[in-house]
């Protein structure tokens, strides 16, 4: 997985990665040069008061540690273009993938880890690149060639290397075994954090409203000390690597100069070679503990590039087809012909065999209890999702066998929960039609009766705060159906549209509707008898089956589901008044 992401993601990195990695190498060479001219200049110099060579050696010394410094920052700063670079890539690249995904897979996968994808995640793996091309290649070049060097010095003393580095290899592996699974679980306590955060958020008035405040505390506490307290432990015993390289490093110090200074004693090491030897030693034992942390880096950037790719690899189930077909006779009509449905996940279908035709120039009113699917078979109709059997035909062809822009644009739907998006007025009303001009935008605010965007003083570019907190929920669904009405669609969907809207703007709002609306499909789904009073055709759903077509005579003599409805609505009432 994480090869595989990275051999696609780095590839138009490859130069800068090149780079950094010959600059590291340089560097690294640099720094294994330094202590061998430091115990010449010892043994040559110093020992023999050599001035001039102490001199010539020190200039060499401060060139070669100037151009260390200048491959060390030049690695840095490679590394670090490439790895946001990548970073980058992969978070637009998930982002695309994600806005092509269908309620289906949103649902599957759940916004807070979506979020959690695409920003912590992405992270890891750029955390990855930056480290591991400088370190990867520094620790074997420093380890083998410290080795190397370090023989050179004097082959007498490097027994201590076979006792040293495998007690910090081991110690090392130790430390890791026990913090690999907490990485592993942090990711899906980020998870969790970004769930709670997000549901407290959005639910805000309803906690409030319902005094959930410490429920909700909790719930939140909980989650971030589970976070917290993995993190911490991990940390603690992340912390434990450094103290031990270090007594590792002191301990073979000690020994060294104790076994280095009696081999001096008899004449058999120069003071310059112990000196250098105990360099090479820190040396190769610090690129041990690099090499031990970034494989630690490894399995959490692992964890998420498995995280990422299933994010990538994923193709939304509401798709092109390859060759989609155009409508066949008009546009408008909607025909379900025995369509059931099943939620993905769930153990009983939703609808089932729901067959109904709807004609250009008529109106189709869907009632049904609350939970009979009515939104659901208007997601169908407007392939949010696809059907499980059956088939769902608009302008005459399968819904699957069309252009799916085409299908929407053909479309114009108000959801029951009208989402609109953070900007102005106008830009809204852009989502529904792209060159909307000044005029077509106050006309369909005109039908959906939303004067108050008029009466305002900044008018179509009066603000709209993310998800439209900033209206009222009348506001929110006379903006959505303005929305809908501006594309002047060949299919009007209305799913309990109306609801928030009292009766007297209900009413302003429908006849207006039905002025523009008198050649296209209109399917209103609804709770009041007013607004089914005036449609063609009634169909009565129940517990996810059509129980009942016809009009609304021939239903209230024909269905009792549906007299019983009527009733409830204080039929006798509203049905004197409005006829
Ligand atoms: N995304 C989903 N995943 C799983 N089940 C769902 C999902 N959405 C709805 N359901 C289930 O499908 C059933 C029908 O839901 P639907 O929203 O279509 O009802 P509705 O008739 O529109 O109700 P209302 O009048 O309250 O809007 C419900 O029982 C609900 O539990
Ligand atoms: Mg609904």
């Amino acid at each position: 997985m994480l090869v595989a992401l990275l051999r696609r993601f780095a590839r138009p990195y490859r130069r800068p990665l090149a780079a950094v990695m010959a600059l590291q190498s340089v560097s690294t060479l640099a720094s294994l040069y330094l202590p061998t001219v430091n115990a010449t200049i010892i043994d040559d110099g110093i020992t023999k008061g050599d001035t001039a060579t102490i001199v010539r050696l020190g200039g060499l010394m401060f060139g070669v540690t100037a151009l260390q410094v200048l491959c060390a920052v030049g690695a840095v700063y490679f590394g670090s273009r490439a790895g946001m670079g990548l970073g980058r890539d992969l978070r637009s690249a998930m982002f695309h993938r994600v806005t092509t995904f269908s309620e289906h897979e949103t649902g599957r996968f759940g916004a807070p880890t979506l979020l959690t994808r695409t920003t912590n995640d992405v992270r890891q793996i750029q955390f990855l690149i930056q480290m591991g091309c400088t370190v990867l290649v520094a620790a074997p070049i420093m380890c083998v060639g410290g080795i190397a060097m370090a023989i050179r010095q004097d082959v007498g003393l490097s027994w201590l290397l076979l006792v040293s580095v495998p007690v910090l290899v081991v110690a090392n592996g130790r430390i890791i075994s026990r913090t690999l699974p907490l990485f592993r679980s942090m990711q899906r306590l980020i998870d969790n954090i970004n769930r709670v955060m997000r549901e407290q958020l959005s639910g805000v008035r309803v906690v409030r409203a319902f005094a959930r405040e410490p429920f909700e505390r909790r719930r939140f506490d909980d989650a971030n000390v589970a976070l917290s307290g993995t993190a911490q432990a991990a940390g603690n015993w992340q912390a434990l690597m450094l103290p031990v390289a270090t007594l590792t490093i002191n301990c073979s110090s000690v020994a060294l100069i104790w076994f280095g200074g009696l081999r001096i004693d008899s004449g058999q090491m120069q003071v310059g070679s112990l000196i250098a030897f105990l360099v090479y030693f820190a040396q190769i034992l610090m690129a041990v503990v690099m090499a031990t942390m970034t494989v630690m880096v490894l399995p959490r950037a692992a964890v998420c590039a498995e995280r990422i790719t299933e994010v990538l690899a994923t193709t939304p189930a509401v798709s092109n087809p390859s060759n989609p077909l155009r409508p066949i006779g008009p546009a408008g009509v909607v025909r379900l012909a025995g369509a059931s449905f099943r939620y993905p996940g769930a153990d009983r279908a939703v609808l089932q065999d729901i067959s109904l035709t709807a004609q250009p120039g008529t109106s189709t009113a869907i009632i049904g209890s609350t939970g009979s699917g009515k939104s659901t078979l208007v997601a169908l109709i407007c392939r949010l999702y696809d059907v499980t059997t059956g088939a769902v035909l608009v302008g005459g062809v399968d819904v699957r066998d069309r252009d799916v822009e085409e299908l929407w644009s053909s479309i114009g739907l108000v959801p029951q929960r009208g989402y609109l998006f953070a900007g102005t007025v106008a830009e809204n009303l852009r989502y529904g039609k792209a060159d909307a001009t000044d005029d077509e935008m106050w006309a369909a605010l005109r039908v959906a009766a939303a004067d108050f965007v008029h009466q305002h003083a900044d008018g179509l570019q009066l603000r709209v705060a993310q998800g439209g907190v900033n209206f009222s929920g009348g506001q929110r669904q006379r903006l959505a159906i303005a929305r809908a009405v501006i594309r002047r669609p060949a299919i009007y969907v209305f799913d309990d549209a109306f609801s928030a809207l009292d009766v007297h703007t209900d009413a302003l709002v429908r006849a207006r509707l039905a002025e523009i609306t008198a050649d296209a499909t209109v399917i209103i789904v609804t709770q009041r008898i007013s607004t089914i009073l005036d449609a063609d055709q009634v169909v009565v759903i129940e517990d996810g089956r059509i129980v009942a077509t016809g009009t609304h005579e021939l239903l209230l003599t024909e269905s009792a589901t549906y007299r019983e409805f009527a009733a409830s609505q204080s039929l006798d009432a509203e049905v004197g008044g409005a006829r």
